[in-house]
């Protein structure tokens, strides 16, 4: 669905300590590609643990568009009867991606060898953000695409109705665009080969081998040499999706900076490449234990024990290391404004082309809350102080990430931090008011 009509503005206030059990939902990538490999395959996938935020709903509203029957049992329980690979059908509407650029880069490689023609749209976020990364790559394998100036949404996408394979370095770190061009290859003949100099997540690869198809992955000295035989078998699986390490990340940044929380952050994702943020915090000095750690549904899961950590210094984090973190420079930038020192991100430019131009969201964010920011083009630099003075409204910019993480921040500020919209937090995590409610933290809507 596209935006939600009426903006739903929050304020959050300093908080008393925050404490229990934070059951954070699944992981959004691994729930988009759950819904679309179901589709691609034969018979039945059966998940659970969905995220059943609003992405997530649109993933599966596009799968029906396109002849999988998608089924909700119960709370994150699913089904998919999938069409198999090249058996997509054509939708006979626009098929809306509402705000995800997850749902609407991997769908159109889903269907870019398959002889159906479609047309994208997304909300008012969604419909200024680049699809050429996208489009260039699926060129190649005969997929025509027009948009709108800039390679913009709405955008029709023609299926390549003779698929040749296709070798592509990737000439930015980005998952979406590496599983576009995997999942295109399915229906591809012979090998697709993509190669990415800096790793990013790789829930495609692991998933595309739990349905049955052959993926190899070769660390090399260009990167990760990632080779996928076409045409293959998909047949259905039952996924457990674990829980979401990004959204984790809102809980477990509030209780290091509320002074006396202690929560428990059960069944997160330590997949290595998502887990940047953590590296990250403890680096900094964060009371964080991985406790009971196993492996569920293919990937390593732990109990987070998180407790407030008062003597946080500000870091560097390394270029190479923003691939695994992508999504949690927002709260970052939140800790480290209330860290000892200054907090330099690296390699970040890739968060100008998120839901919002993310750095310069926080940025003017937190310098209305009174700390002092630098950024360049590539780089977010936040100098820590005390006590942050808070008391201003923040835009959210159709931006869940940014709009929690202001709300992080008015836990600990002297005076209460608003966002003028908290609607687009239920694109993923629409549990979040009463989760953080449970552990304590009084985040309200502005009429409540
Ligand atoms: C995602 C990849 C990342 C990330 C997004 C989810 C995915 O985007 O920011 O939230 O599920 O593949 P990019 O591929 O643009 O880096």
């Amino acid at each position: 669905m596209s935006s939600h009509a009426t903006p739903i503005p929050m304020t959050a206030r300093a908080s008393g300590p925050l404490k229990g059990v934070a059951e954070v939902p699944g992981d959004k990538s691994i729930s988009h590609r759950a819904l679309i490999l179901g589709a691609l395959s034969v018979g039945e996938t059966r998940v659970t643990g969905l995220l059943e935020g609003q992405d997530v709903l649109d993933t599966a509203a596009a799968m029906r568009a396109f002849g999988a029957t998608v089924t909700r049992h119960g709370p994150g329980e699913w089904t998919v009867q999938g069409v198999g690979v090249g058996g997509f059908a054509e939708p006979d509407h626009v098929i809306d991606c509402g705000n995800s650029g997850t749902g609407v880069r991997l769908i159109m490689g889903a269907m870019a060898t398959t002889p159906v023609t479609a047309t994208f749209t997304g909300d008012a976020s969604l419909n200024k953000r680049p699809m050429g990364r996208v489009t260039d790559p699926l060129a190649l394998f005969g997929t025509q695409a027009v948009g709108r100036r800039g390679g913009r949404l709405p955008m029709t996408v023609v299926g390549a109705p003779d698929p040749v394979p296709v070798r592509y370095t990737l000439p930015m770190p980005s998952a979406q665009v590496k599983s576009a061009v995997l999942l295109a290859g399915l229906n591809a003949p012979g090998q697709t080969v993509v190669i990415e100099p800096e790793a990013t997540r790789d829930h495609t690869e692991r998933m595309l081998r739990g349905f049955g198809a052959q993926v190899d992955v070769q660390d090399t000295p260009e990167g990760r040499v990632i080779t996928l035989t076409g045409r293959p078998e998909l047949t259905g699986q039952s996924v457990a999706v674990p829980r979401d390490p990004s959204s984790a990340a809102f809980p477990v940044c509030a209780a290091l900076i509320v002074p006396g929380s202690d929560i428990l952050v059960p069944g997160v994702s330590r997949n290595p490449t998502r887990d940047g943020l953590y590296v990250t915090l403890l680096e900094m000095g964060a009371d964080i234990t991985f406790e009971n750690e196993r492996e569920e549904g293919g990937e390593p899961v732990a109990d987070l024990r998180v407790r407030y950590s008062p003597d946080l210094q500000g870091v560097e984090t390394p270029a190479h290391r923003a691939a695994s973190m992508i999504d949690e420079f927002p709260v970052l930038s939140v800790v480290a404004a209330v860290a000892r020192g200054t907090t330099v991100m690296r390699g970040v430019k890739e968060l100008r082309v998120k839901e919002s131009d993310r750095i310069d969201a926080m940025a003017r964010g937190l310098e209305a809350c009174g700390v002092r920011i630098d950024e360049d083009e590539d780089t977010l630099i936040v100098h820590g102080m005390d006590r942050v003075p808070g008391g201003a409204t923040c835009e959210s910019r159709l931006d869940h990430r940014i709009a929690m993480s202001f709300l992080v921040l008015g836990l600990v500020t002297a005076r209460a931090v608003s966002v003028d919209d908290g609607g687009p937090i239920a694109t993923s995590f629409p549990a979040f008011e009463p989760l953080m409610a449970g552990l304590g933290a009084p985040i309200q809507r502005a009429n409540a």
